[in-house]
């Protein structure tokens, strides 16, 4: 069982038992191995969240660092997306959605119709703490359950290939976070 959890709440996201649901953050269940269609729709998923996110902080912040952080997100993760569709596509696997898939687009909503009600400050604060959180949780899924879970050698390679990338995310998330 992994738990990632966020002192602020804003995200909980855990695997291997039970799900359980609260106001402040979620878990969720994945019981059994996790199949490759499952690891293609949860990357597919986790890139489209931080895209989604990022066009919002672009449409919405107006502070530079923000702003630069967010367009940074808005092309990694769209570059990361668009490889993981032509890999999965090339190799016959058909993404399959599965609990937390769910659980993440669910969160999501939820963080992005919090961040719609913010403005100033409060948006920023609340939109680059998230980002934190969320590289953290994204960065624990896959080195603990996508690489160990992929049965296809390109697959598991493409997984390895993008973990620098998001904690150099996390790592300007932080810097960032540092000055708002
Ligand atoms: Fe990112």
């Amino acid at each position: 069982m992994k738990t990632w959890m966020k002192r602020t709440g804003v995200l909980i996201v855990s695997l291997g038992f039970m799900a359980c649901t609260t106001t402040s953050g979620y878990s969720e269940k994945a019981e059994g191995k996790l199949t490759d269609a499952n690891i293609a729709a949860i990357v597919v998923g986790a890139n489209k969240i931080d895209i989604s996110a990022a066009k919002l902080a672009l449409d919405q912040s107006t502070n530079g660092e923000i702003k630069e952080f967010a367009q940074r997100m808005a092309t990694d993760h769209q570059a990361v997306l668009d490889s993981a569709v032509k890999l999965v596509t090339r190799l016959g696997v058909d993404p399959q959605n599965n609990d937390l898939v769910h659980a993440l687009g669910k969160q999501s909503m939820e963080h992005e119709a919090k961040l719609k009600t913010l403005s100033g400050g409060e948006f920023d604060k609340a939109y680059i703490d998230h980002e934190v959180a969320y590289h953290e949780a994204v960065i624990g899924v896959i080195k603990d359950q996508l690489i160990p879970g992929a049965d296809n050698g390109e697959l598991k390679d493409m997984l390895i290939s993008v973990v620098p990338a998001f904690e150099a995310h996390l790592a300007h998330s932080k810097m960032v976070q540092g000055k708002i």
